[in-house]
């Protein structure tokens, strides 16, 4: 026990040098260097037992090549969360894939893990879900998404969930209703722009958080507008809590995040009550949904910990796309010349230029668009690993992956290799137009069985939030920033835009 706590300790320790973004940009506390150095010499005691424990995971066969570390339980996850200024790979996997290929060994979050960089390995790996790998995500982000939430449910209960997700969120795509929504949550961050600099990231965030939050609650920004603010500020510590000391004690960032997690929980836990009082209601969310399907394999705690979950992975990853694709429009003239073309014909081929409810068929239409969104999936990649464990021994290019081992997808080298991808550095959307490129080589919402639920979804929000950008904004970079990835790519500065105008008058028949 008392060395998870220590794992889960230094893990947070280093996991805090991610923490990069403005709005959690802090100075370590006191007590986190009364903690840092504390675990440091905690870790040291238990240097014996971790070596032990990774040996013994240690099984016939040969491992893939790579180090683990000079420090038990941190290993070489400092090296790891180094920022790195580029939406390239940084030093970390650069120096490693040179030395020792595409599949190697580390010991990262506390835990030996192997990490593949190779397309075909990955997509292997994510399509022997089930069979020879399963979903595992390290021990100090589940203590506070939650240890049931969709990454660590198999079987039937994963089954069940992801349905629950697909059928509402899959049926409602295309449906008039969430066209309408989408562009009027767009359109009200919009109207506040003109004329002002915004910081894009801040501003996507509470987007994406927006949006999320009634598909899978229906709790809207109108009429529940208190909710959605205790939610998002909740959120938002929750996150901030994923990269801190996990000390439960009062000012702590981790007693923060904990209580934020609580009042979430609460929350959710309120709105289930008030759907359970209305027993014959309709199924119009996923929360909806996933009370439909409690039974013997989804419980209470399943739903709770899968809408936290869910909330979490939604709005950070669809948050990071609005951005970067505002940030590579503004900086390629010709792209956006392009999507205003084909968004100013896509307004006049609708029966009035003035009704901007766009359908599914108007949505059909964009095809530049469709090739922006990819582009910047590719090179902003929001979901850039996912973690899987060996259930058994498994043979992957002449190497070892032993039983109960965790395995590190990454998804990033791949989207960057230049002989898939010439001159992988730059936004060309026109290069989906000539280069075949196999369903391996680009993977921003992972594969197999567990295959983003809500990648659709998400797609046709960045759309929508192009579509109303380019034909309603004009706007200018105001100040130079910089690209930091670390967990997902952020600006450091937020990108602080200047709008000149954000004509949202023209508003046809959506209701803000
Ligand atoms: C650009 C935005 C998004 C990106 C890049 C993204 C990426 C991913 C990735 C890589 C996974 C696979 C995780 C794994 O294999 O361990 C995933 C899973 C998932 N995502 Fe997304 N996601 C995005 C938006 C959304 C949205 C808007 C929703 C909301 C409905 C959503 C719901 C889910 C769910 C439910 C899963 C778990 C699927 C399962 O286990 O069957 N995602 N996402």
């Amino acid at each position: 026990m008392v060395l998870m706590i220590i794992m889960a300790s230094a893990t947070k320790i280093s996991l805090q040098l991610l923490d990069w973004t403005p709005s959690r940009m802090r100075t370590v506390e006191a007590e986190q260097l009364i903690t840092v150095a504390a675990a440091a010499v905690l870790a040291g005691i238990v240097m014996y037992m971790a070596n032990r424990r990774i040996r013994s995971k240690r099984s016939g066969g040969d491992l893939p090549p790579g180090t683990m570390g000079c420090l038990p339980i941190i290993g070489e996850t400092l090296e790891y969360a180094r920022p790195n200024c580029s939406l390239m790979p940084g030093a970390f996997l650069n120096h490693r894939i040179q030395r020792y290929g595409v599949l190697f060994k580390s010991h990262l979050f506390g835990e030996a893990i192997i990490i593949s960089t190779d397309a075909k390995v990955n997509q292997f790996i994510l399509q022997k879900e089930g069979t020879l790998f399963k979903s595992s995500y390290p021990r100090s982000i589940l203590n506070i998404i939650g240890k049931q939430n969709t990454t660590e449910i198999h079987g039937q209960t994963h089954k069940a969930v992801r349905n629950a997700v697909l059928n509402v969120v899959g049926t409602r795509i295309r449906s008039d209703k969430t066209f309408s929504f989408i562009s009027a949550q767009i359109l009200k961050k919009m109207e506040t722009w003109g004329g002002r600099i915004i910081h894009l990231q801040e501003e996507a965030t509470r987007l994406s958080f927006n949006l999320v939050i009634n598909q899978l609650l229906s709790l809207s920004t109108t009429e529940h507008a208190a909710e959605v603010d205790y939610l998002f500020q909740n959120f938002e510590i929750l996150v901030d809590g994923l990269l801190r000391v996990p000390i439960n004690l009062p000012g702590m960032p981790y007693r923060r995040s904990m209580q934020a997690r609580s009042n979430v929980i609460k929350m959710i836990e309120r709105i289930i009550s008030e759907k359970r009082s209305k027993p014959d209601r309709e199924i119009s969310d996923v929360l909806d949904a996933l009370l439909a399907a409690e039974g013997s394999t989804v419980t209470r705690e399943v739903s709770i910990d899968v809408m936290v979950g869910v909330i979490f992975a939604a709005y950070e990853t669809t948050s990071s796309i609005f951005t970067f694709a505002t940030k590579f429009i503004t900086d390629n003239p010709r792209v956006l010349e392009a999507l205003k073309e084909e968004h100013s014909s896509i307004l006049n081929q609708t029966a009035c230029a003035t009704k901007v409810a766009l359908t599914w068929d108007s949505y059909k239409l964009m095809t530049f668009t469709e090739k922006v969104v990819k582009e910047t999936l590719r090179l902003a990649n929001a979901g850039d690993v996912v973690f899987r464990e060996a259930i058994e021994d498994v043979k992957v290019n002449g190497y070892t992956i032993p039983k109960g081992w965790k395995v590190m997808p990454c998804f990033i080298p791949t989207h960057m290799d230049a002989y898939k991808y010439l001159d992988p550095l730059s936004f060309n959307p026109w290069r989906w137009d000539q280069e075949h490129l196999g369903n391996a080589d680009f993977m921003p919402f992972g594969g197999g069985i567990r295959q983003c639920a809500g990648k659709e979804l998400a797609k046709l929000e960045v759309a929508l939030f192009i579509h109303h950008l380019v034909t309603r904004c004009r706007w200018e970079q105001v100040e130079e920033d910089e690209v930091i990835r670390s967990r997902g790519a952020k600006f450091k500065k937020g990108l602080p835009l200047y709008f000149h105008e954000c004509n949202v008058s023209r508003m046809g028949d959506i209701d803000l």
